[in-house]
């Protein structure tokens, strides 16, 4: 059984890949949450939430609340006040005390090369983790990010993903870490959104988890098509996580070096690919591999699965 971190900023498509690795039986050693898309204290609740409708008994470890250097703001407006859309997680259930970035180090010793992480949130957890044991990226198996932009087209600003936006400069160490990463951006994933034939297709389901899908996303969808101008909402966290759960959904990935700009400006957060084949200074040899195509067929195999 494969063994996963998720770390999570928990809003809707958060919670959509925790059901996801659930219903794959893909081992969940524990939910780290990270500083993002809503407040802090609900992003913990959320993930408890989540955890409890599909009976996973994972602990929930709770990290940073802020990025490492810079400012923040959480995004309500995109994924609703408490971001599950219309739902508004309770739940009885308690975080662990212990910090998320500590979490990641003892699973990772725990597990013996066999962790594989799904970063699909701002990466200071991972970050943090790093910079206290800088051997974690020999230990750790996988990273898959849901991060940045392949074509320089954001969601947050014109250019940066909301993610490598929160924190470029946590984003900049993961990159440099060593980690053997596979990036999922932004404006790959808006190729694949739910249109309205399959939104209906999924509504008719009704099924406990289908139910809890439309409540969550329709806020989310509303903002995608009005704001975004998509035609549909995108899946970004779930399609990381599904490429994490079987690579047989990619159809197109190159191996490139990364770079994201931490600086100051108006292109804080944008993830810089190296297309080029060249020496280029700031450039060097392939530090993750890219995804640039899915097979969509499989993605709604596999979101239909889920919620059946
Ligand atoms: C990413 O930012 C958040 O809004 C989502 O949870 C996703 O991880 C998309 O840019
Ligand atoms: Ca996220």
């Amino acid at each position: 059984m494969r063994s996963f971190i998720i770390d999570c900023d928990t809003a809707e498509d958060d919670v959509a890949s925790i059901f996801l690795l659930a219903r794959n039986k893909m081992r969940i050693a524990g939910v780290t949450i990270v500083e993002g898309n809503i407040g802090f204290d609900q992003e913990v609740t959320n993930a408890l939430w989540a955890l409890e409708k599909v009976n996973v008994d994972a602990p929930v470890f709770p990290g940073s609340r802020r990025p490492i250097v810079k400012d923040f703001t959480t995004v309500e407006e995109v994924h609703g006040k408490y971001g599950l859309g219309e739902i508004q997680a309770t739940t009885f259930r308690k975080p662990s005390q212990k910090h998320a970035a500590q979490a990641i180090i003892d699973v990772s010793n725990e597990l013996g090369e066999e962790l594989e992480i799904l970063a699909i949130s701002p990466l200071t957890n991972l970050a943090m983790a790093y910079l206290l044991d800088p051997s974690l990226p020999k230990r750790v198996k996988k990273v898959w990010i849901m991060g940045g932009t392949a074509f320089a087209h954001g969601n947050i600003t014109p250019v940066a993903e909301y993610n490598f936006w929160v924190d470029p400069d946590a984003a900049k160490i993961v990159f440099k870490a060593g980690f053997d990463i596979t990036m999922v951006p932004w404006d790959v994933v808006t190729q694949y959104t739910i249109n309205d034939e399959e939104w209906n297709e999924i509504i008719n389901m009704k099924t406990q988890l289908s139910e809890i899908y439309v409540k969550m996303f329709s806020h989310y969808r509303k903002y995608d098509k009005d704001v975004q101008k998509l035609d549909g909402h995108p899946h970004p966290d779930l399609i990381t996580t599904a490429v994490a759960i079987n690579q047989g959904i990619i159809e197109e990935s190159r191996h490139e070096f990364v770079a994201i700009d931490n600086s100051d400006s108006l292109t804080r957060g944008m993830s810089l690919i190296d297309h080029l084949d060249s020496d280029r200074p700031w450039s060097s040899s392939p530090n993750a591999e890219i995804v640039y195509k899915i097979k969509k067929r499989i993605l709604l195999e596999m979101i239909k699965e889920m919620l059946s």
